[in-house]
């Protein structure tokens, strides 16, 4: 049951004789943050009665006298200005624990009464490419809200929009034919390519620095630092708003530049590298064209020729092997893998459409949709034919619609390429998919605790799988500090589940579209809003019973019955009924972190119930087994929660 909707829909009905606009009335009805104003408040009366230019508290008074919640909730009462607060009566709330209770699979969570059928498209690498610590967002939120959106009763479909398509494989075919060791390939595919496409990827930024990048970022530091020197040499005007926003303008500027000299230290160091290195140093004068001739060979590729086109079909399986294994560590799965090339000979045909149907214009030999707002065209072939990361993505939104005709398209992906989705779906609603709802679900950027991008310290992007592995070293040492687990096996199981739990609990818990800082030490603490703790939680329950030795399946089908006795098993009461509503607010803005809070919310009510409620030792063998019943609750809410979230728990730590 999910009380909050049951109580909005009462409101709805007591408000709609006002003749007023009920929906943003609804959302005012919250959760009190505070225990002495009931369980759940009522903020509607102060923006009607402005409206109605009527007594907030007459207004609120007739609300209560329409509203019928006599079944849920003792006698609603005004309080302060007009605020309506809401007490849910012992008997009902005892009533929907039970159900709760009895109900293994889905703890008394409805399931959707008319699901909608949701395509979610994430994670979704270039592959060939070692995925990174920013992929682990896309894969980790889509997963999680691919588990609550399911859970639910939506009909989801994931779909990982692999890039298989791209430029890197032009770079490591260019790398094959120039660097390959055939013998390391033979033996190990992935970090050969890997190596190949990090030897090409340096070579070609080596040169760009030193023939672009560096010249054209001392000519704009040379720029600002001249602007810069004016502004400090501008004396004060006297006029306080003025000196002010100076003092602003100079500040930014001076941000600015130390940005762009930052920049050209970075620059400087790569192309150090390479010159300080003889062989590499070398290979660059050897290959001072591998810029282009690396576009040239994916060109090539595109083309179908035919010698690159069966590297490509040899180095693909090597490299869904290596995401494969990745995401096996994980525990993700999709049901379809489509990747960019799957949709390669429906392109023309998109761009053929679109041109047809007036969308698509020519504009300096690239075809392009001008959509409103934006002052940049949306191209969907180049000058040279060649086709787009958004050509694949219009194919994409047709195919999908073809095959599953979803109500909604979700694409977990990184907030910069916030500009790509506008246009996208702004060119998708010109294309004639209206009532379609597009989402994108954007994340931001996995910060080091320095403050910038995450990075090992060598300075390279940390793969994926290392940051997995150091995530479970560090656990090992809570594990091995256990006094309960017994093998060294079990301390490994323990390990992996801790480590892995912990970065992606990190994730999750941290609102998507804020950039976060990734710490080892801050999400393997065993206190605060943690995995570790979540699943210490729920041991620290399933402790109880092993230590009263106590047969879970026989106590839930005892008949024994939960009763309140303390103000802290009905606040861990209302905790756990709010589950279901938790779950109801990830999926309406795609943000599992609620989901987090709620959890930690809820440990928290159980820590305050057990200082509080002696379970084992309870005065009456009632108030024990009805203890226990709640402890049971709690841990399989916790184990659903996290489960959720594609986090795995453990029997005891
Ligand atoms: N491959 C892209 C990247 O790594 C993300 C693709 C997201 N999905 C999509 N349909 N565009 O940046």
């Amino acid at each position: 049951m999910n009380l909050l909707r049951e109580i909005r829909a009462r409101f709805a009905s007591a408000l709609s004789p006002l003749g007023v606009e009920v929906q943003p009335l609804l959302e005012l009805i919250l959760p009190s943050k505070d225990a002495a104003f009931g369980d759940y408040q009522a903020n509607c009366a102060m923006p009607l009665g402005k409206r109605l230019g009527r007594k907030p508290r007459e207004v609120a008074e007739e609300i209560i006298a329409k509203l019928e919640v006599a079944d849920l909730c003792e006698p609603p009462e005004v309080a302060g200005p007009g605020f309506i607060n809401l007490r849910v009566r012992d008997d009902y709330l005892l009533e929907q624990l039970h159900t709760a209770s009895g109900d293994l699979e889905r703890l008394g969570v409805e399931s959707a009464e008319s699901p909608r059928t949701v395509v979610l498209d994430f994670s979704s690498p270039n592959v060939a490419k070692p995925m990174h610590v920013g992929h682990i967002r896309s894969t980790v939120i889509g997963d999680a809200l691919c588990r609550v959106l399911r859970f639910l009763g939506e009909q989801v479909i994931s779909d990982n929009h692999i890039g298989d398509w791209g430029a890197q494989f032009g770079m490591i075919i260019y790398g094959y034919k120039h660097f390959v060791d055939e013998a390391a390939l033979a033996e190990a595919t992935v970090p050969e390519l890997t190596r190949l496409y990090k030897l090409v990827n340096q070579l070609i930024e080596h040169h760009d620095a030193k023939l672009r990048g560096i010249p054209e970022l001392e000519a704009k530091i040379e720029d600002r630092a001249d602007a810069l020197a004016e502004l400090e040499s501008a004396e004060p005007t006297g006029d306080k708003k003025a000196d002010k926003q100076a003092a602003k303008k100079l500040k930014a500027a001076q941000t600015q530049l130390a940005g762009l000299r930052s920049e050209l230290t970075s620059l400087t160091q790569k192309v150090a590298e390479v010159e300080a290195d003889p062989r590499l140093s070398q290979l660059a004068a050897a290959h001072p064209n591998i810029g282009t001739d690396a576009i040239g060979e994916t060109a090539k590729l595109h083309a179908g020729n035919a010698e690159n086109q069966a590297l490509w079909e040899r180095f693909l399986p090597a490299c869904l092997a290596e995401i494969n294994a990745t995401y096996d560590r994980l525990g993700v799965t999709f049901d379809h893998t489509l990747g960019e090339s799957f949709y390669q000979p429906l392109l023309a045909g998109v761009v053929e459409d679109l041109t047809e149907k007036g969308l698509a214009t020519e504009s300096d030999g690239a075809m392009c949709v001008f959509t409103e707002g934006h002052a940049a065209p949306f191209i969907v072939r180049k000058k040279d034919g060649a086709f787009l990361y958004a050509t694949t993505d219009l194919a994409t939104i047709k195919y999908r619609m073809q095959e599953w005709k979803p109500d909604a398209l979700l694409y977990v992906v990184d907030h910069r390429q916030g500009q790509h989705f506008d246009q996208l779906f702004a060119t998708a609603r010109l294309w004639g998919y209206e009532d379609l709802e597009l989402q994108h679900v954007a994340f931001g950027t996995v910060m080091g605790e320095d403050g910038r991008p995450y990075k090992t310290r060598s300075g390279a992007s940390v793969g994926l799988m290392g940051l997995l592995d150091e995530a479970v070293d560090r656990a090992r040492a809570i594990a091995d500090k256990s006094e309960v687990l017994a093998s060294d096996d079990e301390r490994q199981e323990v390990a992996e589940r801790i480590g892995i739990g912990a970065i992606k609990y990190a994730d999750l818990s941290h609102n998507r579209t804020s950039d976060y800082v990734f710490s080892y030490d801050k999400m393997l603490a065993m206190n605060g809003n943690t995995a570790a703790y979540m699943q210490y939680s729920c041991a620290r329950v399933r402790g109880i019973f092993a230590k009263g030795d106590v047969d879970v399946e026989e106590l839930r089908a005892s008949g024994a019955k939960i009763v309140f006795s303390e103000p802290a098993e009905r606040a861990l009461g209302i905790a756990l009924l709010r589950f279901s509503e938790a779950l109801e607010r990830v999926a309406s803005d795609y943000r599992p972190n609620h989901l987090t809070a709620y959890l930690f919310e809820l440990a928290s009510r159980y820590s305050e119930f057990f200082v509080n409620c002696p379970v084992l030792k309870a005065e009456t063998e009632e108030l024990k087994q009805s203890r226990l019943l709640l402890c049971d609750l709690v841990a399989r809410t916790i184990e659903c929660g996290l489960g959720l979230l594609g986090i795995r728990t453990v029997e005891r730590m």
